[in-house]
């Protein structure tokens, strides 16, 4: 099999200009994926900024990192391997606060295209679905021990499966002759319990097992926490972020820098819900001001050319300082 390796950026220009990098910026990318946001950020801050990469696939981002090293030499680049969720201490580790960050939710083309990674029912392969092949439970086995419970539970939650209980009933009674470990069984079983046109039935199914696999709402809403924790003055022990030199080496506890600048573009209603949810709950408090009024979504343009854009929803905010003086310090 050829490697597929191209992935467009999702709504890459306008994350880039609500970001607003200037040269010099740290900007933190969460979910490298191709490093093509990272790559269009790197040549803003270069030359004396810094990138940090991080994503929960190892081989994404190793081609991220190749890729933002090779565009722009000479820049500071850091690596980190893992959920998003960690990104604080990885940052306190390196000393690095950022003014930019940006999460861009999801999978990339080349993870879903791979029939061995088993996120895609149009490929027969092993029914895996890790974003980080290394480390946890995968969907198979995920099935092989749910209850026919947990199983309905799943199919309902992430993936408003109307038909949860009836694919759940038969995930369970199929098993006890053979587990269901590719993703043709289960896109069969699914199809055999559903009828019906439109989308491919599995559709749901294999949205609601990624998400329960890779616990994406979970690490989503510890991003957010820790992104609104520091938003609260109560962060700011260390006081102010004044420039460059200081952010890039090393201020206390802070990993966003005051005033931060935060995109997150999110691809299914859960992810958005929660966005929405804790960005709107910063600006009430006044702890953030909102840079998208309601979220910006691809242009029948991008769409055309990347059907995956269509479902992307983009929201920011901007981090507000404490006002001098204030109750936080
Ligand atoms: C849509 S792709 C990013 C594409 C990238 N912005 C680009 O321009 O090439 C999403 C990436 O996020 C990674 N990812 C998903 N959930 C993650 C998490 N909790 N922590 C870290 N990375 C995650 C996936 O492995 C995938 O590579």
């Amino acid at each position: 099999m050829t490697e597929p390796l191209q992935h467009q950026s999702v709504l890459a220009a306008e994350s880039l200009e609500l970001l607003s990098l200037r040269p010099g910026d740290v900007y933190v990318d969460a979910t490298a994926g191709l490093g093509g946001h990272a790559l269009m950020a790197a040549d803003r801050v270069a030359p004396d900024g810094a990138v940090v990469l991080n994503d929960l696939d190892g081989s994404m981002l190793e081609r991220a990192e190749a890729r933002v090293r090779a565009g722009q030499p000479g820049l500071r680049v850091e690596a980190v391997h893992g959920s998003f969720a960690g990104l604080p201490a990885a940052m306190a580790e390196r000393g690095l606060a950022a003014d930019g960050f940006l999460a861009d939710l999801g999978f990339s083309s080349p993870q879903v295209d791979d029939p061995g990674r088993g996120f895609s029912f149009r490929h027969d392969g092993p029914l895996d679905m890790r974003l980080d092949p290394t480390r946890g439970v995968s969907a198979a086995e995920l099935l092989a021990t749910a209850s026919e419970a947990e199983i309905a539970e799943i199919l309902w939650s992430f993936g408003e499966e109307r038909g949860s209980r009836r694919i759940a009933r038969k995930v369970v009674a199929s098993r006890e002759s053979k587990p269901i470990t590719t993703t043709r069984e289960l896109a069969e079983l699914v199809r055999s319990c559903t009828t019906g046109g439109g989308v491919d039935p599995a559709t749901r199914t294999f949205q609601a097992l990624r998400i329960a696999v890779n616990d994406e709402l979970g690490a989503l809403s510890a991003l957010l926490e820790a992104i609104s924790s520091q938003a609260r003055p109560t962060q700011d022990a260390e006081g102010p972020i004044s420039s460059g030199a200081d952010r890039l080496h090393g201020q206390g506890q802070r990993w966003l820098a005051q005033g931060a600048r935060v995109a997150i573009i999110s691809f299914h209603s859960l992810e958005d819900r929660l966005v929405k949810r804790a960005f709107g709950a910063l600006a009430d408090a006044g702890q953030a001001r909102k840079l998208t009024r309601k979220p910006i979504m691809p242009a029948d343009a991008e769409i055309a050319t990347n059907r995956r854009a269509r479902s992307a929803r983009l929201r920011a905010i901007e981090l507000v300082p404490p006002a001098e003086g204030g109750t936080g310090r």
